[in-house]
């Protein structure tokens, strides 16, 4: 039995990480923290568990074996950094850390302190993505040629603890990045596990175009980008994050193979479509994507408790988390330079 502190008590705890650890019969919610204590007693009130006063508190405490950081952007390569020293596994959200840097410290942390690290991209594990990776690396639709992944909605304010423009994720302290942070990562993270290639190339338009914070000027990070990619084999794509679809989520990805066309959460009524080249259409009515509206099971936690319980490192590693990092950042980079940027 893993005993789990969870540190940050806003929407994703309430959503996912505290009833998912709930759920799972190899883990024990010992306590939570957050600076907002009525959070945290929420928390307590519906899971058990102690309110910690403070982070040092909960980690000093040798019941917690491990811990999620879900707290805004900016404190999650900090707490990681605190936790992993203090010998407790890590799972952290993504992004991982607001800086390459930050996250190489993350990553040489853990390995220090010789306990697992894994990033929230609980993308890879929704059932259209997991099939989806099957049927690429089956050959089936022959070899990726170009891909378009989209992840868009209506903006954070309606789904933080804090439903206003004052919610962290416009503040640039906080936040440090806005849409691609918060979106962008999550693709940026499925198109090169899914094409099973890494990024060498990108040029990209990182915007901010209306989202205004609560002085009623627009928000000092980005609320939209489209971004072009490059693989190291060629495969080419375009990569969007939005928070300004309003009345229309997206969150699809579509790959054109040498042998048809695979549409992932494009069609509502069937989460995979594949079209061959010679016409036929295959549907699968396999598991829907979790929107900000509606909430479904991630699978992430139960893949970290999994990893501690076997004593082997989780596949979403701080590695990894550094890879799709890297490729918002050149991003970035790119935009602000109005030029390609060349990943190392
Ligand atoms: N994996 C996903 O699909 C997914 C979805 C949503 C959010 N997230 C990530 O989860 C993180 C939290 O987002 P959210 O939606 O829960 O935000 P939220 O605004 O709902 O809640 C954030 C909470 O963190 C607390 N907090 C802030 N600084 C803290 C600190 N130093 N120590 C402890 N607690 C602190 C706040 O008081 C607040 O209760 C973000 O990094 C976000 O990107 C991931």
């Amino acid at each position: 039995m893993v005993g789990i502190g969870i540190i940050g008590c806003g929407s994703i705890t309430k959503w996912r990480h505290a009833p998912e650890y709930d759920g799972n019969k190899n883990a024990k919610i010992q306590g939570f923290y957050d600076p907002i204590s009525d959070r945290a007693r929420e928390m307590t009130s519906r899971y058990g568990g102690k309110i910690y006063n403070t982070v040092e508190e909960m980690l000093a405490d040798p019941i917690i074996e491990a811990v999620s950081v879900c707290t805004a952007n900016s404190y999650h390569a900090p707490l990681s950094i605190q936790a992993l020293k203090a010998g407790k596994h890590v799972l952290c959200e993504k992004p991982m850390a607001t800086s390459v840097e930050d996250a190489e410290a993350m990553i040489a942390a853990a390995k220090e302190a010789g306990k697992y690290l894994m990033i929230g991209h609980n993308q890879r594990l929704v059932e259209a993505h997991k099939k989806a990776k099957k049927i690429l690396a089956s050959g089936e639709l022959g070899k990726v040629i170009t891909f378009s992944t989209n992840f868009s909605h209506a903006g954070p304010e309606l789904w933080s603890a804090d439903k206003s423009a004052k919610t962290w994720f416009f503040n640039k302290k906080d936040a440090f990045m806005g849409a691609m942070g918060d979106l962008g990562i999550h693709k940026a993270d499925l198109i090169r596990w899914l094409i099973g290639d890494e990024i060498k190339e990108v040029k990209a338009y990182v915007t901010t175009l209306d989202k205004k914070g609560p002085d009623g000027k627009l928000i000092e990070i980005d609320d939209n980008a489209i971004c072009l990619l490059q693989s190291r084999t060629g495969i080419i794509g375009t990569l969007t994050s939005s928070w300004t679809n309003y009345g229309n989520e997206n969150n699809s990805t579509v790959l054109y193979c040498t042998e048809g066309t695979m549409k992932i959460y494009d069609n509502p009524d069937f989460p995979l479509e594949i079209v061959k080249k010679d016409g036929e259409k295959i549907y699968y009515k396999i598991g829907g994507i979790q929107t900000n509206a509606s909430q479904t099971k991630s699978g992430i936690i139960d893949q970290f408790v999994a990893s501690i319980e076997a004593g082997t490192s989780p596949e979403i590693s701080g590695e990894e988390g550094l890879a799709a990092l890297r490729i918002i950042f050149a991003c970035f980079e790119s935009s602000a330079k109005g030029d390609k940027v060349v990943l190392e």
